[in-house]
């Protein structure tokens, strides 16, 4: 149970000597402790410093331990208390507990008794560390789906991703809407050497000029109305990793004039902050616009656009790789009927078909939201053209408009349905299952009115001997 970072304990006493003693016994390899005389240096320091335990006396020069227990508590909810009492003073350990203080300790203090309490308070943070992590592992936050297909042109993408992941080269993501770009990011970094490090996404597109900035590169404290913390950007907090900008076809001229500086010089400042600060980043930008086009109207810094680009991976639009659309929705049926707890076998010919022959303006993630919807309505074991949209359905009428079926007037219903049915069987090579599922009717229907006929053997094989 090894945690990267060292736990920080922050002792708060107006006593040097029992800051003196407390460290001493205290210090450990993996434990950094912090120490204030009165409440308000201990929010000081909060203010500037992540820290997992604060240890203060009841009795401050300046406040009283139980109130700053309770501002730590309202600023900073993530950290665990303990209060010291002097002796005797049960009705302050009373007070302190019902407060929410972790523990407390009555004075003078053994030091053993410190050392177990807060050895339990801190195989308790690491406990819900763990258990989060998990959490977090389990509702696929931390997955990265596998980039799926088989055709040429996906096979040319994962083959350019497992070249320019190793190195730290910038990289430029171009594609349609919904064509994976996010994906083939998240792919490089997870390739990358920066695997373990953070993967930080900034969509340009989803914030305001001023905000954008400051996620950016983050902001000092009062940088601007409403800043009322020190906040750190997304540049400082990639570090060690990836930074994804996403969409920069959508930043400002005045953004991309500080990107392109803090990728020159690789040093930024937060907003209404002098401080030079700097962050070993790797960038990977994705964009679904013609940023060339951008460029010639001015709209897009050149400079910029050759610094993000050193490398291009181009993802091609679904309808391009058709090939892949097969293997993609079975992958969501399968994910969306486990989802579901249904059993859903597959998708029948005519339902596929249709699938395979549609344009896809929203490339992947609509193929993923058509299946997911599909699973939703079905309540067989296979997904029918019936479980489709009906834009996606309307194809049916498109490609069987080749094989019309005439009919004079003067026809009767009875004869038109009948023409109808034969010609759909036809059409279908006389399977009775695709055209039930045509003619949107049960096959039940179907082998009805072909025994009425007499031709319940129609397009069959006449079996030999019995
Ligand atoms: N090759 C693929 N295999 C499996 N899932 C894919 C593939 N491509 C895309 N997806 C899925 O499709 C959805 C859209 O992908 P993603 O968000 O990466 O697209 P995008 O290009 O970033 O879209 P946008 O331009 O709208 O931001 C995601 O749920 C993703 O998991
Ligand atoms: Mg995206």
């Amino acid at each position: 149970m090894t945690s990267r970072v060292p736990d920080t304990i922050l002792l708060v006493d107006d006593d040097t000597n029992t800051l003196k003693g407390m460290r001493q016994f205290l210090s450990k390899p993996d434990r950094e402790i912090l120490t204030a005389e009165r409440a308000k240096d201990a929010l000081e320091i909060l203010g500037t410093r992540s820290v997992d335990i604060m240890i203060s006396d009841i009795r401050l020069p300046d406040m009283n331990g139980i109130q700053l227990m309770e501002e730590v508590q309202h600023h900073y909810p993530g950290i665990d208390v303990i209060l010291m009492t002097g002796y005797g003073s049960i009705q302050d350990a009373v007070a302190a507990m019902q407060k929410g203080a972790e523990s407390y300790l009555t004075k003078p203090l053994n030091p053993d008794e410190l050392e177990i309490v807060l050895t339990r308070i801190l195989q308790k943070r690491a406990l819900i560390r763990q258990n989060k992590e998990l959490l977090k592992r389990l509702s696929g936050q931390h997955v990265v789906p596998d980039i799926l297909g088989t055709s040429r042109e996906i096979r040319e993408v994962l083959k350019a991703i497992r070249e320019v992941a190793p190195s730290d080269v910038p990289v430029l993501v171009e594609g349609e809407t919904g064509t994976g770009k996010e994906l083939v990011a998240r792919a490089i970094h997870r390739h990358s050497e920066r695997s373990e490090g953070p993967f930080v996404v900034v969509n340009c597109a989803a914030l305001h000029e001023n905000l954008l900035e400051s996620e950016l590169f983050g902001h000092e404290r009062g940088a601007f109305t409403g800043a009322v913390k020190q906040k750190k950007g997304r540049f400082e907090l990639a570090d060690g990793g990836t930074l994804f900008l996403d969409e920069i076809g959508e930043m400002s001229l005045e953004t991309q004039a500080k990107i392109l500086r803090t990728l020159e010089y690789g040093t930024f400042e937060r907003l209404g902050g002098t401080q030079s600060l700097q962050a070993d980043v790797r960038i990977i930008s994705a964009t679904n616009r013609d940023l060339k086009k951008k460029i010639e109207k001015g709209t897009f810094r050149e400079d910029l656009f050759y610094r993000l680009n050193v490398i291009t991976i181009k993802v091609p639009p679904l309808r391009e790789r058709r090939g892949d659309i097969p293997v993609l929705a079975r992958a969501f049926l399968e994910r969306f009927s486990t989802i579901q707890k249904k059993a859903i076998e597959g998708f029948s010919e005519e339902a596929m078909r249709l699938l395979e022959r549609y344009e896809w303006p929203g490339n992947v993630r609509e193929l993923e939201h058509t299946v997911e919807r599909a699973v939703i309505l079905c309540r067989g074991g296979e997904i029918t053209v019936e479980h489709l949209p009906a834009h996606i359905r309307e194809l049916i009428d498109e490609t069987q408009g080749e094989q019309a079926v005439v009919l004079p007037v003067g026809t009767s219903l009875k004869e038109a349905e009948k023409a109808l049915i034969l010609k759909t069987l036809e059409s279908t090579g006389y399977h009775r299952g695709r055209t039930a599922e045509i003619l949107r009717v049960s096959k039940r229907k179907i082998e009805y009115l072909l025994k009425a006929w007499g031709l319940e053997g129609l397009g069959r094989k006449p079996r030999k001997g019995v």
